[in-house]
């Protein structure tokens, strides 16, 4: 398939997006960017138009997906019925990088809800998302717009990479501000649960709702089943082996890297205080993403598809605090690592025995 590739910043008259927006509207998939990351956008209210979608990224059909719309008033048509918690989310955070779950109408193909009896309804803020949901008349379901299993992709050639020939157009419309996906909060029980940390942080949902619990699943436990079925698959993860180092073992991440990349190509992705403490090395990249945690979260996918490119063989990752944006950062970077942490006391034992140094880089 030829794939169409729209930059916006050619767009004089306004005629790309309406070329996109007929594609969407003529049953074929078109990825856009959103505030949080691109989303493969396909007619959410055509079934085989959607299947296109699962087939371009190679997603399992088990994985529901998200309708965005532009009004928020077009919600009412896709839903039985909105919760007074809805109801207060869509007034205060709408446009913006939040997801609800609420009770599906009969509109609502299958293909979306992957048989669910609920919908995940998000109005992006992204002025060019919001165009293009308007001109297509529908609301439009996206996943986010990478293969099936990568990072999500903030900028448009790295969609380009992953999906060119695959589908039937990319709009290029600069990088993502947001960098991580929106939150999910389910909204049908009687506490709104937060199902996928993101855009919108825990305390800025508590102090419009009060109590908000967090799904246990979230906490890392993996004999829980999550309920936004997308979080069972380990996403996000780079080719190499990955590790968070946090708390008292930071310290020791400058010496580890150093002495680790003396036997292969190691990344360190940290902020602006490890990248100064570093040495520089031969086989040592230092992927530097700044001083605030906002800063991580627009470039954690780039750096971890970064490292992927490098062909290192190890990245040690800064863990930073799970307030505010942390929170989805961390729940982000922990399943890139597969969970594996470095504590002080293993960075230790390491650092003494050259021969453990080796084998547990190579591995
Ligand atoms: O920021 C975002 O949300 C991006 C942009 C493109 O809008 N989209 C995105 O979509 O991240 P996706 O498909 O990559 O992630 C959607 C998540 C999946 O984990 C899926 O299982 C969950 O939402 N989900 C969808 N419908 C659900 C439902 N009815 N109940 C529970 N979880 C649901
Ligand atoms: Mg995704």
């Amino acid at each position: 398939m030829q794939t169409r590739y729209w930059n916006l910043q050619n767009d004089t008259d306004g005629v790309m997006l309406r070329e996109a927006a007929a594609l969407i509207k003529a049953g074929e998939a078109v990825a856009f960017p959103t505030e949080t990351v691109y989303g493969l956008g396909a007619d959410g209210l055509n079934g085989t138009a959607v299947r296109k979608i699962f087939e371009a990224k190679g997603r399992p059909n088990d994985n529901p997906l998200i309708l965005h719309i532009a009004d928020k008033k077009d919600i009412l048509k896709l839903t039985t019925g909105l919760t007074k918690q809805a109801e207060i989310l869509i007034d205060k955070f709408w446009p913006g990088p939040l997801t609800v779950i609420v009770a599906k109408s009969s509109i609502v193909p299958d293909e979306v809800s992957a048989g669910l009896d609920t919908v995940a309804v998000r109005m992006p803020s992204h002025p060019v998302a919001a165009e293009l949901i308007r001109l297509a008349g529908t609301p439009v379901a996206a996943p986010s717009a990478n293969l099936s299993g990568k990072p999500s992709p903030t900028d448009a050639e790295t969609v380009l990479a992953d999906m060119q020939g695959r589908i039937a157009g990319i709009v290029d419309g600069g990088a993502c501000s947001v960098g991580v996906e929106s939150t999910i909060v389910d909204t049908t029980g009687p506490v709104p649960v937060i199902l996928r940390p993101g855009g919108i942080t825990r305390e800025q949902l508590e102090e419009v709702l009060g109590l908000v619990e967090l799904d246990p699943a979230l906490a890392g436990a993996e004999t829980l089943k999550p309920k936004a079925p997308g979080m069972k698959y380990r996403h996000y993860a780079p080719k190499a082996k990955m590790y968070v180092v946090e708390g008292e073992a930071l310290q020791k991440l400058p010496l580890l890297a150093v002495a680790a990349a003396k036997f292969a190509p190691v990344a360190v992705i940290c902020g602006g205080e490890v990248a100064e403490a570093m040495k520089r090395a031969e086989n040592l990249h230092i992927l530097n993403w700044g001083t605030e945690k906002t800063e991580l979260a627009v470039k954690l996918y780039r750096l971890l598809r970064r490292c992927d490119k490098l062909g290192v063989e190890l990245i040690l990752s800064e863990g930073v605090t799970e307030d505010g944006i942390g929170l989805a950062v961390m729940n982000r970077m922990r399943k890139a690592a597969g969970r594996q942490v470095l504590t002080a006391d293993e960075i230790d034992a390491l650092l003494k025995n050259s021969t453990q140094l080796k084998s547990f880089v190579l591995k």
